[in-house]
């Protein structure tokens, strides 16, 4: 009994001091990655990853569930097809446009850090994800320079000429609302998502000149805004843009989303 404890014991406290040790000092691209998907992933992956955050039910299809616990998927997929996905959205790789596009969102070394936490949420037995300290993957996020006022103005002068121009354009601004998903987070006229704010009445609310601004380069208004570049054309830009210059709401009043985290209100106009 006495040889068994001694033995037992140190065990033990190995174990368990293991566990806390690998808690404590998790991989910081594993925890750089929980960190970020917490923040920008989750209302639609939910906090586990399995595809249940509280914007999944204006989704179809569904967020994916990363824990593979229904069909073994993700396992499947090379930690490469995982990188892209994230870069280039569904749009990008011709799945879902409700899955957003990254790519002008995070840097490099953000995206391998999702796809190394992503890892963790089902069991995988292939190759991790390499960091390497001689070849570090680009931490600069990427800025792109602030879309100017007289890039609208010219833009808009060129195409919306006359009401057939503007009609093209409001048709064709619906059409990229939905197969870019903007819809996935966002609420027109009692349809769509609820991650990013109700937009029944933006044509009421602000200037056609911002919100192309806005979605050409959300981050020169706001580093930390969950809403991602998708990496429109400027003509995709200005149709959308004047597609929701004409939602004003309905006379009655149209209902705001709740919102939901803390910037999922208004913007602030910048001049
Ligand atoms: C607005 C909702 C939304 C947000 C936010 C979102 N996703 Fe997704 N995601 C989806 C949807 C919808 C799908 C399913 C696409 C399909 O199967 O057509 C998906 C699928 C995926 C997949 C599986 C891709 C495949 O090959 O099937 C990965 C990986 C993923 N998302 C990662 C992320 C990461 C990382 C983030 C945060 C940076 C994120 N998602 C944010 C909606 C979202
Ligand atoms: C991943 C979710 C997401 C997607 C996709 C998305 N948005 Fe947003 N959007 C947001 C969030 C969140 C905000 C609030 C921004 C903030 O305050 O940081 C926002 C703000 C806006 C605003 C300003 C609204 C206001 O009342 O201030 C406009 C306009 C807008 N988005 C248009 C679009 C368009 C057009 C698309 C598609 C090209 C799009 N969004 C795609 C999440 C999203």
């Amino acid at each position: 009994m006495k040889k068994l404890q001694f033995v037992l014991i140190p065990a033990i406290i190995l174990v368990i001091g293991g566990l806390a040790f690998s808690f404590l000092f998790e991989d910081k691209h594993v925890a750089k990655g929980r960190k970020v998907f917490s923040r920008y992933c989750t209302p639609c992956h939910g906090e586990g990853g399995q595809g249940d955050g509280y914007n999944a039910k204006n989704l179809d299809p569904h967020a994916r569930d990363l824990t593979d616990k229904g069909e073994v998927y993700m396992a499947k997929l090379s930690n490469e097809e995982i990188y892209e996905v994230i870069e280039l959205g569904g749009y990008g790789v011709e799945l879902s446009p409700g899955m957003p596009t990254w790519g002008k969102h995070f840097s490099e070394e953000e995206i391998w850090s999702l796809v190394a936490f992503i890892r963790t949420l089902h069991s995988y037995d292939g190759p991790p994800v390499k960091f390497d300290k001689e070849k570090p993957y680009q931490t600069a996020k990427p800025r792109t320079p602030p879309v100017q006022e007289a890039e609208f103005i010219s833009l808009f002068e060129e195409k919306v000429s006359d009401d057939d121009g503007r009609q093209e354009m409001i048709d064709q601004g619906k059409e990229v609302f939905s197969d870019r998903g903007c819809v996935a987070c966002h609420r027109v006229n009692g349809k769509g998502g609820e991650l990013g704010p109700d937009l029944s009445r933006v044509g009421f609310m602000l200037q056609p000149q911002f919100i192309y601004r806005w979605v050409r380069n959300p981050l020169s208004f706001k580093p930390h805004t969950r809403m991602p570049n998708l990496d429109l054309s400027d003509e995709d830009a200005l149709a959308v843009t004047i597609y929701l210059s004409t939602l004003k709401g309905s006379s009655d009043g149209v209902q705001k989303a709740e919102p939901h985290g803390s910037d999922s209100g208004t913007v602030q106009k910048r001049s």
